[in-house]
């Protein structure tokens, strides 16, 4: 048990690593939470600071949720025999689970980060590859036709447990799909009312209001 929390430990404070915001520093001396939609992800950072920067968190972040699964299967593959293959799957989850949190509410900015779109994407290409290509897919699309981020975002958060179902996995990581896509949305909430009064920016482009 003191390993697991160890390990659930270890995967927060991965999520948990400020990327967007110590590259606003870094770059410009900036609170990347004081401009544009407020958030420390790719695509604020992407808004505010250019594509090399966004480009870099993207794939920090993809990296840090991909870490934290791969880093717990090393962490249990000694232990496989004592636990059950359900188990197992029921730890990844956590793990996933607390590094996809550390990303939007990391303790070094008192809790108030990112979105966790490409946390959730890494903690999916590591746990399930087809599942996490096949959610990239949707936002692919969306984002290709609306050029909308947040929506592409929503959107693919939405078809997550279905690829789970698709893609043959057990019960446990659909239940994970359902919780990871509501927690997702749920951190979109701002996007949704520009969404709504269609004030919401496309790729690249300012928010008027912060949220
Ligand atoms: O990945 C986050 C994206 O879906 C929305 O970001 O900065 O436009 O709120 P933002």
């Amino acid at each position: 048990v003191i390993w697991i929390a160890g390990l659930g430990l270890i995967s927060y404070l991965l999520g948990s690593i400020p990327t967007g915001y110590l590259l606003g520093k870094w770059l410009k001396g900036i609170d990347i939470r004081d401009c544009g939609s407020g958030s420390t992800g790719a695509t604020n950072v992407l808004r505010n600071l250019g594509w090399p920067a966004g480009l870099t968190v993207l794939i920090v972040d993809i990296g840090k949720g991909a870490v934290a699964i791969s880093l717990g299967r090393w962490g249990l593959a000694g232990w496989s025999n004592d636990l059950g293959g359900l188990a197992q799957a029921g730890v990844l989850i956590l793990l996933g689970l607390l590094a996809v949190i550390g990303h939007s509410q990391p303790i070094w900015l008192r809790f108030k980060g990112g979105k966790s779109v490409a946390t959730s994407l890494g903690v999916l290409l590591a746990l399930n590859w087809p599942t996490g290509l096949a959610t990239l897919g949707v936002f692919l699309v969306v984002l290709g036709l609306s050029r909308i981020v947040s929506l592409g975002s929503i959107i693919a958060a939405m078809s997550l447990p279905i690829w789970f179902w698709v893609f043959g996995q057990p019960v446990p990581y659909i239940g994970l799909g359902v919780c990871m896509g509501l927690f997702v949305i749920w951190r979109h909430q701002s996007n949704i009312q520009r969404l709504w009064q269609g004030t919401e920016p496309k790729l690249g482009q300012p928010v008027s209001s912060t949220q």
